[in-house]
């Protein structure tokens, strides 16, 4: 008895769910990819009379493709944006409510370093970063090292690296750099069903001691300076000295006094 109730109830929810006529978009082609060039939408059967249509981009309506037009079809030409990032397109026509159907255009990821050149100081965190805005969305991203002697090594997270991945994004983290191990190329790869993709950063680590270099170069700059004064000033106090013998004991007020009088008196020797 119980099992005749469970049957009727699936029976009435499957005539339920097939008597409710889905109006059928039909796509051309069903998935696309770079040798797409034109998406096609065919609206067969609408039981209310259509009064536009228009297409979206990742969710995103593409403006231009707006179109008031009372026909059940409509084809939205790819350019070259859209070939090289791909992305979900869908029809929309609207009608009572809105109807649409999607066309996936699957590319091989795009991977850009947002910069190529990084400049770290030794013991310093060094940041790397790539990003990917392509359809389908990487799954799986990856870094590789080549040190400037060649040696290539695939990085592994662990207390020195720290591989952070989001949505659309890898960063790389290195902790304690030497300028002599990790200075080299960093490669991002990120890859999806249709391939991979890679892009390089160049990582120069420098030293402590260059990086201490030109407050070096001032306190030794200093240093000459404030020895030559002193060898300068060395040299000429006995002198002093030995000219006047009563400038030493002179009141201090008159010191300047006396030392341009001792002046004028040399000025006058040597005339
Ligand atoms: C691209 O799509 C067409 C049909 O839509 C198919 O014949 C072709 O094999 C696909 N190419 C690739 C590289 O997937
Ligand atoms: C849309 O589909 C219907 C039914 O399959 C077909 O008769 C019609 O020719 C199609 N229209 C276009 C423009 O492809
Ligand atoms: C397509 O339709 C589904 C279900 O009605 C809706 O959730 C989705 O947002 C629609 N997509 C677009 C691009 O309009
Ligand atoms: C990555 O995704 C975020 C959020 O979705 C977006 O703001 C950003 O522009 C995307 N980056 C790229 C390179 O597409």
């Amino acid at each position: 008895m119980a099992l005749l109730w469970v049957f009727g109830a699936v029976m009435v929810c499957f005539y339920q769910v097939t008597s409710e006529t889905e109006p059928n978009i039909l796509t051309e082609p069903k998935e696309a990819n770079i040798t797409t060039e034109v998406l096609s939408c065919n609206f067969t059967e609408p039981q209310t009379p259509i009064k536009g249509h228009h297409w979206t981009r990742n969710g995103n309506v593409i403006e231009e493709t707006r179109s008031t037009s009372t026909v059940g079809f409509t084809q939205y030409k790819v350019d070259k944006t859209d070939i090289k990032f791909g992305g979900a397109f869908s029809c929309v026509f609207i009608a009572a409510t809105e109807f649409n159907e999607s066309i996936k255009l699957s590319v091989v990821p795009h991977v850009v370093a947002p910069k190529h050149n990084e400049h770290v100081t030794e013991n310093d965190k060094a940041v790397l970063m790539c990003e990917s805005s392509t359809y389908p969305p990487i799954d799986k991203w990856r870094w590789s090292f080549t040190d400037d002697s060649k040696n290539k090594k695939d990085i592994t997270e662990d207390e020195k690296y720290i591989i952070k991945i989001e949505p659309n994004k890898t960063t790389l983290y290195i902790n304690n750099p030497a300028s002599n191990m990790d200075s080299g190329s960093y490669t991002c790869h990120g890859s999806n069903d249709m391939g991979e993709f890679s892009d390089d950063i160049t990582l120069r680590v420098r030293s402590r001691l260059a990086a201490l270099w030109p407050f070096l170069g001032i306190v030794v700059e200093v240093i000459v300076l404030v020895t030559i004064i002193f060898i300068f000033e060395k040299r000429r106090k006995p002198e002093d000295l030995g000219d006047d013998d009563n400038v030493g004991s002179a009141p201090l007020k008159n010191e300047s006094a006396a030392n341009h009088k001792d002046k004028n008196v040399r000025q006058r020797n040597c005339n």
